[in-house]
């Protein structure tokens, strides 16, 4: 693999970053990406399982797709990607980690104050309420949850196709990638907006621009420097080598 020593000196040198992360960090955590061959758009439609015109057809099929994902996630550890990025965050004086994983690992390793662009997949709240739930939902039959204060059916706390992200954690999301001077966008096809636009963002506000996935994305070409490598291979090379030259200073 290799990482430019300019890259690395770039990195050393500055103190405001900003990280992007999308499905393929966790790909290496065993959790299936979306738009690689075989990740879950392939066998799964997202119009029936991720949009509130799905649940609403069919909740119980929606759930119990949830249940199952939650399953795997649950089960799942962070990789040395995840924890790489959680070492990063102590070693710059402005670090904002943004991700649109639902999966909760970047906290798992250890990673503060993560902006979540699309929710999370472990809490859930009423569908007419909007309550948070906090009781059972693991039922025998996987029957949908029923909201305690007004009986409307619950949902996993994830952003839907079609749905608002959340306003404040967009508008963190923007910011930081407006006054950041390094920009990553790690595991993530750029597919999907707004999230695909805070790389461009940061590009444009003059930060460069790193992207480190193992495929060409459809922002490849506006980076400033791609690593064609998998997140959990190139994120460990790159803190070493941070460390060794921050050591020698
Ligand atoms: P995608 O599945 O669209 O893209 C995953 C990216 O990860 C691809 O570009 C792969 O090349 C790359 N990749 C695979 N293995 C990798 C590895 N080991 N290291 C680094 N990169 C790797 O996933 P996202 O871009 O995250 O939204 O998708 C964005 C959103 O689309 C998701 O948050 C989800 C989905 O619909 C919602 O559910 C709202």
């Amino acid at each position: 693999m290799n990482i430019p020593d300019k890259l690395i000196m770039c990195i050393a040198e500055t103190q405001k970053v900003c990280i992007l992360t999308g499905a393929g960090i966790s790909a290496e955590s065993g959790i299936s990406t979306f738009r690689d061959p075989g990740g879950l758009w392939s066998k799964f439609n997202p119009a029936e399982l991720a949009s509130i015109d799905g649940f609403m057809s069919n909740p119980k099929l929606v759930w119990e797709w949830y249940q199952y994902r939650r399953g795997i996630v649950n089960n799942s550890s962070p990789n040395a990607g995840h924890y790489s990025i959680a070492e990063m965050q102590d070693k710059f004086e402005d670090f904002t980690l943004i991700t649109q994983n639902v999966d909760r690992l970047h906290q798992k390793a250890g990673s503060r104050s993560v902006i979540e662009l699309h929710g999370n997949i472990i809490d859930n709240y009423c569908i007419d309420c909007k309550t948070p739930f906090h009781g059972n939902i693991n039922s025998a039959n996987n029957e949908v949850p029923i909201c305690e204060v007004c009986g409307g059916l619950i949902r996993p706390a994830v952003v839907w196709f079609g749905e608002m992200l959340p306003e404040k954690a967009l508008k963190l999301a923007y910011k930081a990638s407006e006054n950041c001077d390094i920009f990553f966008s790690i595991g993530t096809s750029a597919e999907v907006y707004p999230a695909a636009n805070l790389p461009l963002v940061a590009k444009q506000s003059g930060a460069l621009t790193v992207e480190i996935n193992p495929n060409t994305t459809a922002i490849s070409y506006s980076m400033d420097y791609c690593i064609n490598s998998n997140s959990g291979e190139a994120l460990p090379v790159i803190l070493d080598l941070l460390t060794k030259l921050r050591g020698k200073k």
